[in-house]
């Protein structure tokens, strides 16, 4: 007769429970972004929580609220995508102007008008729009800055449901005023929390009860799984890098061969001004005055040089 204990358990012999089939998808989208590595992380995740509503505080030219977005359509779920941004830029994103909203707009009406709802403004305005406690992945991805990561985080958390997560970017820079691997450092408990170092770092911390059992997994992974853990989301991460340079390219072209035509114009001008000259030139040594004063030249040259 058979008992528990010899019955093997499918997820502990088959494929590690941090690689299903949505670790493996590829984004559809690929504006630029510090985030393209962390993509595959983000399907699986929004595959083992099935999120009602993620929101996102700072999304710029979107790529993260895609990948979210797009896993979410994948799997078939009526999640919503909050993005929060004043789409205005901070210091350390770069100030930018109005295209990159309307790219991002683009894309959403024609790619996922159902999924993501754009919320301009300021993180603190849009706050007391979301209801505490309604939201299943919160992303916060602002300004950088102890402080700023800090607010964002104090003003936010109590939007995050129990058994949800809140993930932190930029958890593994240190240089240029980046502060919210402090901010992570001091809120990162054992068993609660789980961090990536590529990608300039993501810290996923867990919120309440773990209710998931892929996250509680995530969270107490031991030393060696966290490390395999890490392993494979950075090589998958590379991945979509690589894709995210090949998209690029097209539009490197067209901005290389633009810069070819207009160096090939300068060449033509500077060409055309040297022309003008040696026939300038030209004309005055074929004058009757040039020629005249031939002998007076040569006296010149033959006078011997005095120190
Ligand atoms: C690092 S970018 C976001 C990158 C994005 N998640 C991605 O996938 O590439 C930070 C964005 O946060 C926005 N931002 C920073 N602080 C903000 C605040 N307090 N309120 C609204 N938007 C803010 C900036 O306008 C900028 O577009």
């Amino acid at each position: 007769m058979s008992t528990d204990a010899e019955t093997p358990d499918p997820e502990a012999v088959d494929q590690p429970f941090w690689l299903s089939p949505a670790s493996f998808w590829m984004p559809t989208h690929y504006p630029l972004s510090a985030w393209f590595t962390h993509a595959p992380f983000a399907s699986w995740l929004v595959d083992s929580i099935r999120p009602r509503r993620i929101v996102e505080l700072g999304t710029h030219l979107g790529f993260s609220c895609f990948a979210f977005a797009e896993a979410a359509s994948r799997l078939g779920l009526p999640t919503t995508v909050d993005a929060v941004d004043s789409w205005e830029g901070d210091d350390h994103a770069g100030f930018y102007d109005e295209s990159v909203f309307e790219s991002v707009r683009t894309v959403v009406e024609q790619d996922f008008p159902r999924t993501v709802v754009l919320n301009r403004g300021w993180f603190s305005d849009v706050r007391p729009r979301v209801a505490d406690q309604s939201v299943d992945i919160l992303h916060i991805d602002g300004r950088h800055g102890y402080e700023d990561a800090t607010e964002d985080y104090e003003q936010w958390r109590s939007s995050v449901a129990d058994g949800g997560v809140i993930l932190f970017h930029d958890i593994a820079e240190r240089e240029r005023g980046f502060g919210v691997w402090r901010l992570w450092e001091e809120i990162a408990e054992p068993g609660r929390s789980f961090f990536f170092e590529h990608g300039h770092g993501l810290g996923l911390l867990a919120v309440g009860d773990i209710r998931y059992k892929p996250i509680s997994r995530l969270c107490g992974a031991d030393e060696e799984t966290a490390a395999k853990i890490r392993g494979d989301f950075s090589r998958l991460g590379d991945r979509v890098h690589r894709q995210a340079w090949l998209e690029s390219l097209p539009a490197e072209l067209d901005r290389v061969n633009a810069l070819a035509h207009e160096r090939s114009l300068q060449i033509d001008q500077t060409a055309a001004a040297l022309e003008a000259e040696r026939q300038y030139v030209q004309t005055i040594k074929a004058s009757t005055s040039w020629r005249i004063t031939a002998p007076l030249r040569a006296v010149g040259k033959l006078r011997p040089h005095r120190a």
